[in-house]
């Protein structure tokens, strides 16, 4: 498998999703699988926060296109063709305020485009993205994954599935703010596991 991995923490060294990722990135490497591209969400500046002309670039005809709007299409067109590309992702998700970080959002905004990653047809919405696999890790202060007010992960089945992806792994790192060192060797566990 090649795959894509995705952190999306703005904290660096202290980051649980980080560290776990790494954990899950050399799992899969031993089992022969490659990572063939890496994105940092925050890092990598790839993405700016709030930007409207982002947004409305992909509703104006192209010879419309300011430069800004050219470029920001460009950008999106790079990052959703490579994630159509991978086989697989590890993807770091801290919970933020019951949902993913504003970065992550906002590259699902980027790589979720019709005709590259999910097709209108008469019927409905079709996703493009067949047998590929997810593995998400899901890095919480003091809210159990799968309780009624983790939108994490519902959130993410719904969105790959839009998409055409189906096999969807979430490994917890939750409730790290009672022990985070519980909380790593629980997840480390359950990638063991895989
Ligand atoms: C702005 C912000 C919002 C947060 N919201 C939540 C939350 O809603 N629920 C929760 O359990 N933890 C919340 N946390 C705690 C993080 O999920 C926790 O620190 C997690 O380890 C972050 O992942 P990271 O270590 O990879 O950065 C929040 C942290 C920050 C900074």
């Amino acid at each position: 498998m090649n795959i894509l991995r995705i952190d999306s923490s703005p904290m660096k060294e202290a980051s649980i999703s980080r560290e776990l990722n790494d954990v899950l990135q050399k799992k899969l490497e031993s089992q022969g699988h490659l990572i063939t591209g890496t994105r940092d969400l925050y890092y990598d500046e790839l993405v700016s926060l709030g930007d409207k002309e982002r947004y409305s670039a992909f509703f104006t005809p192209s010879e419309n296109l300011t430069d800004v709007q050219r470029t920001e299409i460009e950008g999106s067109n790079e990052l959703a063709i490579e994630f159509a590309a991978a086989d697989a992702y590890i993807i770091g998700v801290p919970m933020y305020n019951f949902t993913v970080t504003a970065a992550l959002k906002t590259y699902i905004d980027l790589i979720s485009r019709a005709g590259i990653s999910f097709n209108y047809t008469p019927e409905g919405p079709v996703g493009l993205l067949k047998n590929k696999k997810v593995y998400a890790i899901i890095s919480t202060g003091g809210t159990p994954v799968g309780s009624e007010v983790d939108f994490v992960s519902p959130y993410l089945k719904t969105l790959f599935g839009f998409l055409g992806i189906t096999d969807v792994t979430f490994i917890a790192a939750d409730l790290t703010s009672q022990s985070r060192e519980a909380s790593i060797e629980k997840a480390t566990k359950a990638i063991d596991a895989l």
